[in-house]
């Protein structure tokens, strides 16, 4: 078992260096090469994530494995290859950039490769399938590399995706990983809690970022860290905001416009009514004190409470009333 463990760990290695020297060092890799120059990765940045591609010709990494007499029962193991009708094995991954993922401890363990141009058939990001080295409710993006800023700042920041973190990486946040696109794990946060105390969620801030903010807010209720959010304007993703407005207005995000979790809520939750419309107001209100009961300082529920009535432009004081009613029903 251990065994089978380094070699398949040696084999994810190996696959990394390789598609790392086809990335810089071939002609093949050229228009690879050219797409992460497009979205501003200097060689550098490139270097740090051990960045690389999967050419689509031929079958690189089996012709590699095959001269170096890598038995077919670890290939298929691996998940590197898939099987064809005829039983022979070909390369998973092709005309891909590819993104190592790492374990705790730094090593290999997966791949995932964006296509370079989109395409209807295919999904923009392939993942290596789960195997004995790959679990991906127990793996965070970036984590073993992370760590080390995570405990300085005793904060980690959570992002969506590869190049969330990337980006971030290169205006100077190093503290962040990414749950790569799957909702975030109990296990997930297991891991960021030895070594975090704060955590900030910036998630993309289009719909489906927001939702996904609300649903790891709902996990994190259990737990003790303390949290904030950034819900980033324009629908943007952190790379699209970096890309945009620079590194400090992104560094600025972080430390200046980070939403309590309520505050956070009832952004979210204003954003599905027309507070125009009375049935609107009134339904928003009805929401807006469900979850402004389940704050415990009396302090900050005032604070919300006024600015949901500044929001409705409704009477502070029959506001009141209600959030007492409220109370009563929901807490
Ligand atoms: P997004 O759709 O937000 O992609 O998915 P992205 O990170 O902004 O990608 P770019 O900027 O176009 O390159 C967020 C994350 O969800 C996972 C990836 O981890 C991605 O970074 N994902 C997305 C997949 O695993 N497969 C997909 O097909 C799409
Ligand atoms: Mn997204
Ligand atoms: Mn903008
Ligand atoms: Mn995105
Ligand atoms: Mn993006």
């Amino acid at each position: 078992q251990n065994s089978l463990n380094s070699q398949l760990q040696g084999l994810y290695t190996q696959a990394q260096v390789l598609y790392t020297h086809i990335l810089l060092k071939t002609k093949v890799g050229e228009p690879a090469l050219a797409y992460l120059q497009n979205r501003e990765l200097a060689a550098e940045v490139i270097d740090e994530f051990s960045l690389g591609f999967a050419p689509n010709q031929g079958n690189v990494l089996l012709d590699y494995f095959t001269s170096h007499q890598v038995a077919r029962e670890l290939l298929v193991r691996s998940g590197l290859f898939v099987q064809t009708n005829d039983g022979r094995l070909i390369d998973r991954f092709r005309n891909r950039v590819m993104f190592p993922i790492t374990n705790q401890n730094g090593q290999v363990i997966a791949f995932s490769g964006r296509i370079l141009t989109a395409s209807e058939n295919e999904p923009k990001y392939l993942n290596s399938p789960e195997t004995q080295l790959f679990q991906k409710r127990e793996t965070l993006y970036h984590f073993s590399q992370a760590k080390q800023s995570i405990r300085e700042s005793k904060t980690a920041i959570l992002f969506e995706g590869f190049m969330d973190v990337i980006s971030a990486y290169k205006a100077g946040v190093t503290n962040g990983v990414a749950s790569m696109g799957t909702s975030l794990t109990s296990q997930q946060l297991y891991l960021l809690s030895r070594a975090a105390q704060k955590l900030i969620v910036c998630y993309d801030g289009d719909e489906p970022g927001q939702k996904a903010t609300a649903e790891a807010l709902k996990l994190l209720k259990n737990e003790s860290f303390e949290v904030g959010i950034i819900s980033l304007p324009d629908k943007q993703d952190p790379d699209e905001f970096v890309k945009a407005h620079g590194a400090a207005a992104f560094q600025k995000q972080l430390s200046q416009n980070v939403l309590t979790p309520i505050a956070f809520q009832l952004q979210h939750l204003r954003s599905d009514y027309n507070l125009n419309l009375d049935g609107d107001r009134l339904a928003y209100v009805q929401a807006a004190l469900q979850d402004i009961v389940t704050i415990d300082s009396s302090v900050e529920q005032e604070l919300y409470l006024q600015q949901v009535a500044n929001e409705t432009q409704l009477d502070l004081t029959a506001l009141k009333n209600e959030f007492e009613t409220a109370r009563v029903k929901y807490a």
